[in-house]
């Protein structure tokens, strides 16, 4: 198989708390893998390590076979690895278009140069984004929602206008924590729906953070079961769901 992202054996204490243990995964190319486990296993941390956001103390990390161990954030958003964040604060105040325009990181106009000396080329791409949002918005089905101010949508239409964000770059792999938290069933399905299309019709490969089982369920081939920092099993759904080890360390203490 070819491993989009393949962790090698890394390593992250806090203090004196090992919160990630010798852990190594692989994502394979096109898929959409999931990553579950008890509350505090350590998901989040490994997504903060692998998206550049939090440095690893050992172990590698490496991205269609290119190291980026440590490597920042910003400069792994150009190769094509996201992760979703909450629309900030700032944000709050534009509309959900505006917001979609605002994502690309190469926009000529950021450019005080171009913006002097070559206005029309400006021009130009400024269309060219604002066109590519307004098939984004098509696309996440908020085309009817899309001069709203991103603060006033519900919490369900922001979690696919920041799914939506992802697509206004050539993003490769996404990193999902947790986004159906707090979605009604009705948009969660859209979710679902989009992140499907995004796989199949445009190559995404994503890793979904989710408690939601039945999210993981519909979504997710493979799945891994992380506990205390380690990989503790990996299969497709009705393997883990029928794992004692799981069961007992997983299910067991949720129900
Ligand atoms: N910045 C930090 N400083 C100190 N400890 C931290 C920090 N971030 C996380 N931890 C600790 O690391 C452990 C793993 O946390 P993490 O958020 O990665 O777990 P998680 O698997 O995402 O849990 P949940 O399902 O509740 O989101 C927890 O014990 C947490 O308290
Ligand atoms: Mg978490």
């Amino acid at each position: 198989m070819a491993a989009i992202i393949d962790v090698q054996h890394v390593h992250k204490a806090f203090g004196g708390l090992k919160v990630i243990n010798d852990c190594s995964i692989q994502v394979e190319q096109g898929s959409i893998t999931g990553l579950i486990g008890p509350n505090g296993a350590g998901k989040s941390t490994l997504f903060n390590i692998i998206a550049g956001a939090l440095p690893l103390d050992s172990g590698r990390i490496l991205l269609d076979g290119e190291e980026i161990t440590n490597r920042p954030a910003n400069e792994l958003f150009h190769k094509g690895l996201l992760r979703t964040f909450q629309i900030a604060h700032e944000f709050s105040h534009m509309t959900a278009l505006e917001n979609l325009m605002m994502v690309p990181p190469d926009q000529a106009g950021e450019s005080l140069f171009d913006a002097w000396f070559k206005p029309s080329r400006v021009n130009h791409q400024e269309a060219e984004v604002r066109r590519r949002a307004l098939e984004v918005i098509d696309f996440i089905g908020l085309h009817h929602v899309r001069n709203e101010l991103a603060g006033n949508l519900s919490g369900g239409q922001k979690k696919l206008l920041e799914l939506g964000r992802t697509m206004m770059t050539d993003a490769r792999v996404v990193l999902l924590d947790e986004i159906a938290a707090g979605v009604n069933r009705t948009l969660l399905g859209d979710l679902v729906t989009n992140i499907e299309r995004l796989n199949r019709e445009m190559g995404y490969t994503f890793l979904v953070i989710e408690h939601d089982m039945d999210m993981i369920a519909r979504l997710c081939d493979p799945v891994i079961v992380l506990a205390q920092g380690s990989v503790m099993v990996e299969g497709s759904i009705e393997e883990i769901q029928n794992n004692p080890q799981v069961i007992e360390a997983y299910f067991g203490a949720a129900s």
